[in-house]
Protein backbone atom coordinates (compact mmCIF):
# COMPACT_ATOMS: atom_id res chain seq x y z
CA UNK A 1 0.00 0.00 0.00
CA UNK A 2 1.66 3.44 -0.96
CA UNK A 3 1.86 5.96 1.55
CA UNK A 4 1.00 9.36 1.96
CA UNK A 5 0.82 11.78 4.85
CA UNK A 6 -0.82 15.32 4.90
CA UNK A 7 1.74 17.77 6.44
CA UNK A 8 -0.15 20.82 7.60
CA UNK A 9 -0.29 24.10 9.94
CA UNK A 10 -3.23 25.12 11.27
CA UNK A 11 -3.62 27.82 14.30
CA UNK A 12 -7.77 27.89 14.36
CA UNK A 13 -8.80 24.64 12.78
CA UNK A 14 -9.71 25.54 9.36
CA UNK A 15 -6.60 24.11 7.43
CA UNK A 16 -6.83 20.99 9.65
CA UNK A 17 -10.38 20.72 9.39
CA UNK A 18 -9.64 20.49 5.00
CA UNK A 19 -6.48 18.30 5.86
CA UNK A 20 -8.54 15.99 7.05
CA UNK A 21 -10.85 15.85 4.19
CA UNK A 22 -8.02 15.81 1.84
CA UNK A 23 -6.74 12.47 4.12
CA UNK A 24 -10.64 11.00 3.89
CA UNK A 25 -10.09 11.35 -0.19
CA UNK A 26 -6.86 10.23 -0.27
CA UNK A 27 -7.63 6.93 1.82
CA UNK A 28 -10.92 6.22 -0.58
CA UNK A 29 -11.18 3.05 -2.53
CA UNK A 30 -8.53 1.66 -0.41
CA UNK A 31 -5.76 3.76 -2.68
CA UNK A 32 -3.40 4.44 0.06
CA UNK A 33 -2.08 4.52 3.82
CA UNK A 34 -2.69 8.31 5.10
CA UNK A 35 -0.80 10.03 7.77
CA UNK A 36 -1.79 13.40 9.29
CA UNK A 37 1.62 15.21 10.16
CA UNK A 38 1.33 18.40 12.27
CA UNK A 39 4.02 21.24 10.70
CA UNK A 40 5.59 21.99 13.65
CA UNK A 41 5.85 18.46 15.73
CA UNK A 42 7.80 17.81 12.14
CA UNK A 43 10.15 20.48 12.62
CA UNK A 44 12.06 18.30 14.91
CA UNK A 45 12.41 15.54 12.82
CA UNK A 46 12.00 16.57 8.97
CA UNK A 47 13.51 13.10 8.02
CA UNK A 48 10.31 11.80 8.85
CA UNK A 49 9.11 12.82 5.36
CA UNK A 50 11.22 11.08 3.46
CA UNK A 51 9.39 7.96 4.56
CA UNK A 52 5.61 8.86 2.57
CA UNK A 53 5.37 8.18 -1.03
CA UNK A 54 3.77 11.36 -1.36
CA UNK A 55 3.28 14.69 0.94
CA UNK A 56 0.46 16.94 0.33
CA UNK A 57 1.01 19.89 1.99
CA UNK A 58 -1.23 22.59 3.44
CA UNK A 59 -0.98 25.82 5.13
CA UNK A 60 -3.12 28.73 6.03
CA UNK A 61 -2.66 31.77 4.16
CA UNK A 62 -0.99 34.55 6.18
CA UNK A 63 -0.07 37.81 4.69
CA UNK A 64 0.30 35.91 1.23
CA UNK A 65 2.68 33.45 2.25
CA UNK A 66 2.81 29.85 3.91
CA UNK A 67 2.55 30.54 7.92
CA UNK A 68 5.53 31.16 10.26
CA UNK A 69 5.56 27.02 11.34
CA UNK A 70 4.97 25.94 8.11
CA UNK A 71 8.10 28.01 6.86
CA UNK A 72 10.07 26.88 9.51
CA UNK A 73 9.48 23.07 8.86
CA UNK A 74 10.36 24.18 5.06
CA UNK A 75 13.42 25.60 6.37
CA UNK A 76 14.67 22.37 8.43
CA UNK A 77 14.22 20.22 5.60
CA UNK A 78 18.17 21.44 3.95
CA UNK A 79 19.83 18.55 5.27
CA UNK A 80 17.02 16.12 3.04
CA UNK A 81 17.80 18.32 0.26
CA UNK A 82 21.61 17.93 0.21
CA UNK A 83 20.78 14.14 0.62
CA UNK A 84 18.04 14.03 -2.09
CA UNK A 85 16.05 12.44 0.02
CA UNK A 86 12.29 13.79 -1.42
CA UNK A 87 13.97 13.75 -4.90
CA UNK A 88 11.04 11.49 -7.45
CA UNK A 89 8.23 12.02 -4.55
CA UNK A 90 4.74 13.20 -5.76
CA UNK A 91 4.01 16.00 -3.80
CA UNK A 92 0.86 18.91 -3.67
CA UNK A 93 -0.14 21.76 -2.05
CA UNK A 94 -3.18 23.32 -0.51
CA UNK A 95 -4.27 26.53 1.48
CA UNK A 96 -7.15 28.63 3.54
CA UNK A 97 -7.77 31.85 3.84
CA UNK A 98 -10.52 33.76 5.00
CA UNK A 99 -11.08 36.22 1.85
CA UNK A 100 -11.95 34.88 -1.83
CA UNK A 101 -8.62 35.63 -2.95
CA UNK A 102 -6.38 36.55 0.13
CA UNK A 103 -3.47 36.18 -2.40
CA UNK A 104 -3.26 32.37 -1.70
CA UNK A 105 -1.71 31.70 -5.17
CA UNK A 106 1.33 33.30 -3.62
CA UNK A 107 1.44 30.59 -0.72
CA UNK A 108 0.88 27.89 -3.70
CA UNK A 109 3.99 29.04 -5.50
CA UNK A 110 5.87 28.76 -2.33
CA UNK A 111 5.05 24.97 -2.09
CA UNK A 112 5.29 24.44 -5.62
CA UNK A 113 9.06 25.92 -5.92
CA UNK A 114 9.86 24.31 -2.33
CA UNK A 115 8.98 20.85 -4.09
CA UNK A 116 10.51 21.59 -7.13
CA UNK A 117 13.70 23.15 -5.18
CA UNK A 118 13.61 19.24 -3.75
CA UNK A 119 13.48 17.38 -7.38
CA UNK A 120 9.88 16.43 -6.25
CA UNK A 121 6.94 15.90 -8.92
CA UNK A 122 4.03 18.33 -8.19
CA UNK A 123 0.55 17.32 -9.06
CA UNK A 124 -2.13 19.79 -9.27
CA UNK A 125 -5.64 19.96 -9.33
CA UNK A 126 -7.55 18.98 -11.82
CA UNK A 127 -11.19 19.29 -10.32
CA UNK A 128 -13.28 21.19 -12.96
CA UNK A 129 -15.05 24.48 -11.16
CA UNK A 130 -18.47 22.58 -10.56
CA UNK A 131 -20.39 26.13 -11.40
CA UNK A 132 -19.40 25.60 -14.65
CA UNK A 133 -21.68 22.89 -14.58
CA UNK A 134 -24.63 24.93 -13.21
CA UNK A 135 -23.76 23.41 -9.75
CA UNK A 136 -24.42 26.42 -7.43
CA UNK A 137 -21.57 28.21 -6.66
CA UNK A 138 -21.02 27.13 -3.02
CA UNK A 139 -21.59 23.39 -3.29
CA UNK A 140 -19.39 23.62 -6.19
CA UNK A 141 -15.93 21.92 -5.87
CA UNK A 142 -12.87 24.11 -7.21
CA UNK A 143 -15.58 26.72 -6.86
CA UNK A 144 -11.88 29.32 -6.55
CA UNK A 145 -11.11 27.99 -10.17
CA UNK A 146 -7.27 27.04 -8.43
CA UNK A 147 -5.17 24.24 -10.32
CA UNK A 148 -2.31 24.81 -8.94
CA UNK A 149 -3.17 23.28 -5.67
CA UNK A 150 -6.57 23.23 -3.46
CA UNK A 151 -7.83 26.47 -2.50
CA UNK A 152 -10.75 26.90 0.49
CA UNK A 153 -11.99 29.54 2.25
CA UNK A 154 -13.77 30.38 5.78
CA UNK A 155 -14.92 33.92 6.97
CA UNK A 156 -13.16 35.33 9.49
CA UNK A 157 -13.56 34.12 13.21
CA UNK A 158 -16.39 31.01 11.65
CA UNK A 159 -16.10 27.73 12.83
CA UNK A 160 -13.46 25.03 11.98
CA UNK A 161 -15.82 23.46 9.86
CA UNK A 162 -17.49 26.64 8.41
CA UNK A 163 -16.70 25.75 4.83
CA UNK A 164 -19.22 26.08 1.97
CA UNK A 165 -20.24 22.05 0.87
CA UNK A 166 -18.05 22.58 -2.51
CA UNK A 167 -14.77 23.26 -0.38
CA UNK A 168 -15.05 20.36 1.43
CA UNK A 169 -16.06 17.92 -1.19
CA UNK A 170 -13.68 19.30 -3.64
CA UNK A 171 -10.87 18.48 -0.71
CA UNK A 172 -12.02 15.03 -0.92
CA UNK A 173 -12.10 14.98 -4.61
CA UNK A 174 -8.22 16.58 -4.33
CA UNK A 175 -7.07 14.20 -1.74
CA UNK A 176 -8.34 11.09 -4.09
CA UNK A 177 -6.93 12.55 -7.31
CA UNK A 178 -3.60 12.69 -5.29
CA UNK A 179 -3.75 9.19 -3.95
CA UNK A 180 -4.91 7.85 -7.62
CA UNK A 181 -1.58 9.48 -9.03
CA UNK A 182 1.01 8.34 -6.59
CA UNK A 183 -0.91 4.75 -7.27
CA UNK A 184 -0.16 5.45 -11.32
CA UNK A 185 3.29 6.58 -10.72
CA UNK A 186 4.36 3.79 -7.86
CA UNK A 187 3.30 0.72 -9.96
CA UNK A 188 6.48 0.71 -12.32
CA UNK A 189 9.90 2.38 -11.11
CA UNK A 190 12.54 2.40 -13.80
CA UNK A 191 15.08 4.10 -11.94
CA UNK A 192 14.60 0.94 -9.36
CA UNK A 193 14.47 -1.55 -12.14
CA UNK A 194 17.98 0.03 -13.18
CA UNK A 195 16.19 1.72 -16.61
CA UNK A 196 15.89 5.12 -15.40
CA UNK A 197 18.03 8.29 -15.74
CA UNK A 198 20.27 9.23 -12.49
CA UNK A 199 22.79 12.08 -12.46
C1 LIG B 1 -1.23 36.67 10.64
C2 LIG B 1 -2.38 36.36 9.73
C3 LIG B 1 -2.31 36.71 8.41
C4 LIG B 1 -3.37 36.42 7.53
N1 LIG B 1 -3.26 36.75 6.22
C5 LIG B 1 -4.26 36.46 5.37
C6 LIG B 1 -4.15 36.78 3.97
O1 LIG B 1 -3.12 37.23 3.49
N2 LIG B 1 -5.21 36.52 3.19
C7 LIG B 1 -6.40 36.01 3.68
O2 LIG B 1 -7.34 35.84 2.92
N3 LIG B 1 -6.50 35.64 4.98
C8 LIG B 1 -5.47 35.85 5.82
N4 LIG B 1 -5.55 35.47 7.14
C9 LIG B 1 -6.71 34.66 7.58
C10 LIG B 1 -6.36 33.16 7.65
O3 LIG B 1 -5.77 32.72 6.45
C11 LIG B 1 -7.63 32.35 7.92
O4 LIG B 1 -8.22 32.77 9.15
C12 LIG B 1 -7.39 30.85 7.94
O5 LIG B 1 -8.64 30.20 7.93
C13 LIG B 1 -6.62 30.41 9.18
O6 LIG B 1 -6.42 29.02 9.11
P1 LIG B 1 -6.36 28.11 10.42
O7 LIG B 1 -7.72 28.18 11.08
O8 LIG B 1 -6.04 26.75 9.93
O9 LIG B 1 -5.28 28.66 11.33
C14 LIG B 1 -4.53 35.75 8.02
C15 LIG B 1 -4.60 35.40 9.37
C16 LIG B 1 -3.54 35.70 10.22
C17 LIG B 1 -3.62 35.28 11.67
Amino acid sequence: MNTIAVVYHSAHGHTGYIAGKIAEGAASESLATVSLLKAEELIAAPEVLSRYDGLILGSPTYLGGVSAPFKALMDRTGGLWRQQKLKGKLAAGFTVSSLPSGDKQSTLQSMLVFCMQHGMIWVGNPVMPEQRAGVPCDEAANRLGSWTGLMAQAGHGAAADAFPPGDTRGAILFGRNFAQTVARFTCHDPVASGNGVTA
